[in-house]
């Protein structure tokens, strides 16, 4: 076994109840508590181990948080309950660096999680990790760089994160782009584009997460671990001139249910969340690239002379009267963790635009 196959199984075999202890891997280390084979682990790993050496592998760091297993710090909030749906868990957010992601990265440690913030813009990703651990005042956030599309990317940062913390209990897959256009005019590229990273890019980045979770579920049978797509309402009503868009949406679904019916053998839920828009997101409100101003060019809203007019034609649609905010979706993203008797589901956060049959 290697140490990408070992650190999750030591999660596993460290589940409390509600999760695994945070692995980090080391080359070696000295004075281990447990030293052993790998075929050994099951036997000799218990919760509450706090090193373990693994001949010919190298050494695995144990703690309730980062910090408690690299330095020993033991300040890890332990909560129950409620409070504890994502307490202390690994979680992953691709395109987290800003819009939706970044929100659900900020309501995730809010609720005291470890967040892993998986972003083509590295840069922007890491900046923001170093933000939100300063405000902590301990390990919550890591920046690590993805192109969801592409699949040596994505087991390099799967490969990241396991060697760093051990596996992951929730991910969150977030990124997704759009272009809209009419059939009769958008270019085959920006079709492909659309439906590389909103629907292979799901797909791929579920191929690399689920033997991960796999591993660690399997010791006890009783860890349960979580995927969540960010879909959209426009995964469950088709979107005029954005036929892409809603197209990779709707195709995700198929996956979503697909993916849950096989990997429920796994103890992994597979879900998505079917967010309505996020007006004062960058997606939406970018002066230069938004969709108010692509919307306004490509004359989506009949009658449409400004920005401002194409915001108050999309609002007034919204029975709840308002745009969809990071809050909002992440609490859904925790009802789908929480719910233990679910999965393959898709859930509309739309403030009543669109309903489910
Ligand atoms: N904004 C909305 O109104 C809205 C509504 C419903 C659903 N959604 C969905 O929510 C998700 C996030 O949307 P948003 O509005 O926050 O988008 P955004 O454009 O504001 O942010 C997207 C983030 O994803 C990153 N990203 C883009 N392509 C990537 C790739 N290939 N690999 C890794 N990272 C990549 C970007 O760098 C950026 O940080 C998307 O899946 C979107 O379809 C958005």
């Amino acid at each position: 076994m290697t140490n990408l196959e070992i650190a999750p199984r030591l999660r596993g075999l460290t589940f409390n109840g509600e999760k695994g202890d945070i692995v980090v891997f080391k080359e070696s280390i000295e004075n281990a508590e447990v030293t052993c084979a790998a075929d050994e682990l099951a036997e000799k790993v218990k919760p509450g181990v706090r090193s373990v050496s693994v001949e010919g592998v190298g050494g695995f760091l144990i703690g309730e948080d980062y910090d408690d297993a690299v330095n020993g710090t033991e300040n890890a909030q332990k909560l129950t309950g409620r409070a504890a749906v994502v307490s202390n868990k690994v979680c992953v957010v691709t395109g987290g660096a800003q819009g939706f992601g970044e929100g659900i990265v900020r309501e995730l440690i809010a609720n005291n999680a470890i967040v892993f913030i998986a972003d083509m813009n590295v840069d922007g990703a890491k900046a923001l990790a170093a933000l939100l651990n300063e405000q902590e005042g301990r390990t919550v956030a890591f920046g690590v760089a993805v192109n969801v599309a592409d699949e040596d990317s994505v087991k390099a940062m799967m490969d990241e994160i396991v060697l760093t913390v051990g596996g992951v209990d929730l991910f969150v897959s977030n990124a997704g782009v759009l272009k809209a256009g009419s059939v009769k005019e958008l270019s085959l590229k920006d079709f492909k584009f659309v439906t590389d990273v909103n629907y292979v890019g799901f797909f791929i980045c579920t191929k690399f997460v689920a033997p991960v979770m796999e591993a660690m579920n399997k010791p006890t049978g009783q860890y349960y671990t979580d995927i969540v797509t960010i879909s959209s309402k426009s995964a469950l009503e088709g979107s005029n001139k954005n036929g892409a868009y809603a197209g990779s949406k709707f195709g995700s679904v198929g996956l979503v249910q697909s993916f849950a019916k096989e990997l429920v053998a796994d103890n992994t839920k597979v879900n998505t969340v079917c967010p309505g828009n996020f007006f004062d997101g960058p997606l939406w409100s970018d002066p230069d690239r938004g969709l108010f101003v692509q919307y306004l060019n490509t004359g989506k809203v009949p009658g449409a002379e400004t920005v401002a007019d194409v915001k108050a034609f999309y609002e007034a649609q919204v029975p709840m009267n308002r745009g969809c905010f990071p809050k909002d979706v992440t609490q859904a993203v925790m009802y789908s963790v929480e719910q233990k008797y679910e999965t393959g589901q898709a859930i509309p956060v739309t403030g009543g635009q669109v309903m489910l049959n």
